[in-house]
């Protein structure tokens, strides 16, 4: 088969955003850097790929996220033995890289709290469906540091998260939390749950037996009926948490409170990744069906020290907390609900041309125009008036400037509001001052 006749179409789990769709998410990503200004963050742009061992020692080598879903570059490049030269994966998250980068640098030893932001694609080899992709875009926030350690300081996060949704438009998504308690908290709730379920589990599915020979914590969100009852039995509540876990946990939901932050506990709520402890949460929006989180996050201390971080002789724990929101999901929960980020004018001013010799008067029209840093264009076609306004309609145009025989022969420009179909000759030195002040 030759190369012409192939039908080239983009890798399956990945979608193209065209620019109709692109409009939505630029305000997607306007609204979320404002915001997150508002609270301090500052953006750190991380590669797109990092070690794979940055992602097993992080997100852990028994997640599904690394365990099955990692894609793994393969470099043509051989070192001297002929092997690759080393072991790369597109980046799954965000977290992993902001705290590399957060070591690599020695962030911490200028900086008592780093508030941070990203957005941009991530990569799963999961099985593509409805609101999931292998690649997808995340827009993240990471607060790490001596600073980080206090409870306000998650509420913050969420509250954010929760800001961001509705400043969006977005409404009826749902809040969990839960806490992993501390770092001792959750190695006990583990060995409890593991003596809990060990009579148990012979009764379940084989998926649930490996679940609890890999990651107990995974039984708790299990989707299995026999598995969830099970889980109900236990009674889990606050069990697992000690009396600093539950203090903590406690101070996390007074500060929510404080700022009229709704949420339910939700006792099953243990999240995929290893790094997590204490606050865990997740924002849903049922609309979705299956794939119904648009986005999670939680506190993970400890990971800055364990990817090599941090100073041991000092007594201070280094804090982090962080959320990513899944930006499909969101774009599609606004959709389910039928918000329309896309309503932006996009072009200030279309230039029409009176006639095809007119074409030199309305490209320097245009050019004045955009040196006023009015976004401006014009048809580029010779096509007649008619045409020239339809594309003005087409492109959604705030203003349609006319040149024609009888304005550029007494020096006017004729002004058409598209919106109100109103129209007015004015001089045209006037005209882009004009355009200006509306
Ligand atoms: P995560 O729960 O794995 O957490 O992902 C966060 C969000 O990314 C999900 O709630 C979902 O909206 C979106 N997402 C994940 N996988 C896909 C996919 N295959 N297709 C479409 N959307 C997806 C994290 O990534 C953590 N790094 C969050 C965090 C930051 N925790 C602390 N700091």
């Amino acid at each position: 088969m030759s190369i012409v006749s192939l039908k080239l179409t983009n890798p399956r789990g990945t979608a193209d955003i065209l620019p109709d769709q692109a409009v939505a998410w630029e305000s997607l990503e306007k609204t979320a850097r404002h915001l997150f200004k508002t609270f301090g963050y500052r953006e750190i742009r991380t590669p797109l790929f990092e070690e794979c061992g940055l992602f097993k020692r992080s997100l852990g080598e028994t997640t599904e996220v690394v365990n099955k879903q990692l894609l793994e570059v393969r470099s043509q490049r051989k070192d001297a033995e002929g092997g690759d030269e080393s072991f790369l994966a597109l980046r799954p998250e965000g977290t992993a890289a902001v705290v590399r980068a957060y070591n690599q640098y020695d962030i911490g030893r200028n900086e008592y709290l780093s508030k941070l932001f990203y957005i941009g694609p991530m990569f799963r080899g999961e099985r593509p469906q409805k609101g999931r992709l292998r690649q997808f875009h995340q827009i993240g926030a990471e607060a790490l540091g001596r600073g980080a350690n206090n409870p306000l300081l998650d509420a913050e996060m969420i509250a954010m998260a929760v800001r961001l949704l509705k400043a969006l438009g977005l409404e009826g998504f749902k809040l969990k939390i839960n806490s992993l308690g501390t770092v001792e908290d959750k190695a006990g709730f583990a060995s409890w749950l593991r003596t809990e379920l060990k009579d148990k589990i012979g009764a379940l599915s084989d998926e649930c037996k490996a679940q609890y020979e890999r990651n107990v914590f995974r039984l708790l969100d299990s989707k299995d009926r026999d598995c969830q009852q099970v889980i109900a039995s236990l009674g889990i509540g606050t069990k697992h948490l000690s009396a600093s876990g539950l203090h903590y946990f406690e101070a996390v939901k007074a500060a929510l409170d404080s700022m009229g932050i709704v949420y339910e506990v939700s006792e099953k709520l243990v999240r995929g990744l290893d790094y997590y402890t204490h606050t865990v949460f997740e924002i849903i929006y049922e609309g979705l069906g299956s794939q119904d989180a648009v986005g999670a996050g939680g506190r993970y201390n400890g990971l800055i020290e364990q990817l090599g971080g941090g100073d041991r002789r000092m007594p201070e724990v280094i804090g982090a907390m962080g959320f990513a929101l899944g930006m499909e999901r969101v774009l599609l929960a606004l959709e389910h609900q039928g918000k329309n980020l896309n309503a932006v004018s996009a072009l200030d001013v279309f230039v029409i041309a009176g006639s095809p010799e007119l074409e030199a008067r309305a490209f320097a029209f245009v050019n004045e125009l955009r040196l006023a840093l009015l976004s401006a264009d014009m048809d580029f076609g010779k096509r007649n008036f008619k045409k020239q306004m339809e594309q003005a309609n087409k492109v959604n145009a705030r203003f349609a400037c006319i040149l024609g025989e009888e304005e550029v022969g007494s020096q006017k420009v004729s002004i058409k509001n598209m919106k109100t179909g109103e129209q007015l000759t004015i001089p045209a030195a006037e005209a882009v001052q004009w355009i200006e002040r509306q």
